[in-house]
């Protein structure tokens, strides 16, 4: 009998591992999936198999993760409740994609993960395994075992001989990838604290930090896909991975948010998402250029929704496909460049031009063109205006006004 589960070498999924042999009788298959979270892989096999997994996997999915995911997410617009860029949410779905299919190839008979009960990350695990193999049973251990804090996990491990990999640690609970690192926990858990960001920040400085000197960027895009920055081709991975290293050294991109919880509550958060930021400005301005008004309207409307569907782990459904088939419609024309300043915190439009562009100068001049003929305004006027103007008459006719 076999388990797979989601490991990362920390202190939570290390104490999972003999639980689950206990509870469970089970083999342990380990998978440590790498969405450019950053961190040192070394090692990590010896603690696995020490702590009595039988192996470990080591996935590198930050390409998939952001050709597949992110970008597509970006291409939206999306951004839940105003301010969040989805970071660990868009996560969930590629990291458990690959754990279902390492499970298919294991033979195994469930996936476990070191989410707790009271947050999204659980729900978005879960309800990606149950769209690609819904065959596979699920063990969620902390709403199972009755440990309750880091102090219940290092007792439990010294029980048992096995060396804890970190001792007691008293910082934020904290999520990374190459997109995103998320903090919460501490005195965020108050929201009428403010940031200890001195602590917080770990992809920048703030804005207060940043140089006084503004700096530059030039994204290209292709059909909406990030191609080119600073006129060099390179993967979307690399350019985001370079917008994180100039976006966090200008103070770019970072969001403080009481945000509501898939399960119900409210929770605090501070985001970094310095290269997003930066990514999504720019593709918005390019899109400013290239989208006629009907389209840009309902495609703003479906942005909440898709936003919705990412941040409650809906990742594999009819309906997300069906909203990424239209964004991608759209995108048809989204090519051409944008430059951007970077400004203590800020990121300025500095200009942008496409082949596509629907703008056209000798139109919207005020001092020329013979396109539009100012004459035509006015019966625009009075028939768009129409249906105000007869209400109008007929209340004064009905003694209303
Ligand atoms: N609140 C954010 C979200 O739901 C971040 C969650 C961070 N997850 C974590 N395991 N620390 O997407
Ligand atoms: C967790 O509970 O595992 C992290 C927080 C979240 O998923 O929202």
């Amino acid at each position: 009998k076999k388990v797979v589960l989601a490991y990362s070498g920390g202190l939570d999924t290390t104490v999972i591992i003999p639980w689950l042999k206990e509870n469970y009788d089970c083999e342990v298959i380990a998978v440590c999936v790498d969405v450019g979270q950053g961190k040192e892989m070394e090692g990590l096999e010896e603690r696995a198999l020490s702590t009595g997994a039988s192996k470990l996997y080591i996935e590198n999915v930050t390409d998939e993760f952001v050709d597949e995911y992110v970008v597509p997410t970006m291409q939206a617009g999306a951004v839940y409740e105003g301010k969040y860029l989805l970071g660990t949410s868009m996560a969930r779905p590629v990291i458990a994609k690959r754990l279902v299919e390492i499970a298919l190839q294991e033979e195994a008979m469930a996936i476990c993960h070191g989410a707790t009960g009271k947050g999204n990350d659980q729900v978005r695990f879960e309800l990606t395994v149950k769209a690609l193999a819904p065959q596979l049973e699920i063990i969620a251990p902390w709403r199972i075992w009755d440990l309750k804090s880091r102090e219940d996990e290092i007792q439990y491990c010294e029980d048992r001989g096995i060396e804890v990999p970190m001792k007691k640690d008293d910082s934020y609970s904290r999520d990374r990838n190459l997109w995103h690192l998320s903090h919460e926990g501490l005195e965020l858990e108050d929201p009428a604290n403010e940031p200890d960001y001195k602590k917080i920040l770990q992809m920048g400085v703030t804005p207060e930090e940043a140089p006084d000197t503004p700096t530059y960027v030039e994204l290209e895009f292709e059909k909406g896909f990030p191609v080119k920055l600073d006129g060099q081709a390179m993967k979307a991975s690399a350019i985001i991975e370079k917008l994180n290293a100039v976006g966090g050294a200008n103070g770019v991109g970072i969001i403080d948010i009481v945000e509501n919880r898939v399960v119900g509550m409210k929770s605090r958060g501070v985001y970094e998402t310095p290269g997003g930021t930066i990514l999504y400005a720019a593709h918005q301005e390019l899109e400013y250029l290239c989208l006629d008004k009907q389209t840009m309207a309902v495609k703003n409307q479906l942005a909440v929704k898709f936003a919705e569907l990412v941040y409650s782990g809906e990742w594999f459904t009819p309906l997300r496909e069906a909203l990424t088939a239209f964004m991608d419609s759209t995108q048809a024309t989204v090519t051409g460049k944008v430059r951007l300043k970077l400004y203590k915190g800020n990121v300025i439009p500095a200009g942008a031009t496409s082949p596509y562009s629907l703008y056209d100068e000798d139109i919207a001049s005020f001092t020329t063109g013979e396109l539009y003929d100012h004459k035509d305004a006015e019966g625009f006027i009075n028939l768009f205006g129409l249906p105000l103007k007869v209400r109008a008459m007929k209340m004064q006719q009905q003694g209303k006004q």
